[in-house]
């Protein structure tokens, strides 16, 4: 079955999604006016927000991205792994990590810190939904662009093993879709 019936209820719509986008980057020019940031986007649910994002910024940016994973399903386990690390060196860049959702922050907190550790002259975050409710660490988005309530949400980059990225709004899954 098409994975469109999985979803129960659309939270945000793609044009939402878009204009959102937009905001996020007139403020990131305006923020970064006399800079070259590198945005960092952490894969895979980062991909469709770090690609409208990057289109509204508009300065001299490069991004690349970086694969840290905890996740299996719908909880955290374990350790964060670095699966594929960054091709730039960063010392002495302003660094935007670009990431789908934050919901415990520990990802965030420890590729921040790894980042910083490298000598990024900053590290800010922006992301894309922010699920505050669930934060265990002490993290906070420069950038956000919607807040969400503790729901498992996919699409637009967001998964359910695998699942659901290429959606193009972001959808709140029908429970016997992970119970
Ligand atoms: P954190 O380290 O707990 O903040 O985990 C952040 C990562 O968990 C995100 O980058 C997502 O890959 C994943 N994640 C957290 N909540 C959701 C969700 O509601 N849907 C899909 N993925 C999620
Ligand atoms: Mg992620």
């Amino acid at each position: 079955m098409w994975e469109k019936n999985d979803i129960r209820e659309i939270l945000i719509s793609e044009n939402e999604i878009q204009e959102r986008a937009k905001q996020l980057g007139e403020q990131i020019t305006k923020d970064y006016s006399s800079k070259k940031p590198l945005l960092v986007g952490l894969l895979r649910g980062s991909v469709p927000f770090l690609a409208d994002l990057m289109k509204n910024i508009d300065l001299d940016i490069q991004f690349d991205t970086m694969d840290v994973s905890s996740y299996e399903g719908t909880e955290s386990v374990g350790e964060i792994r670095i699966l594929k690390d960054l091709d730039t060196p960063i010392k002495g860049l302003d660094i935007i990590l670009v990431e789908d959702i934050v919901d415990t922050g520990r990802t965030l907190q420890t590729v921040k810190n790894t980042l910083l550790h490298r000598g990024a002259a900053s590290v800010t975050i922006c992301t894309l939904l922010n699920k505050s409710a669930r934060r265990t660490v002490d993290i906070q988005a420069d950038y956000i662009g919607f807040e969400v309530a503790d729901e498992f949400v996919v699409g637009y980059g967001m998964d359910f093993n695998q699942k659901y990225r290429c959606l193009p709004y972001i959808g709140v899954l029908n429970a016997e879709c992970y119970e």
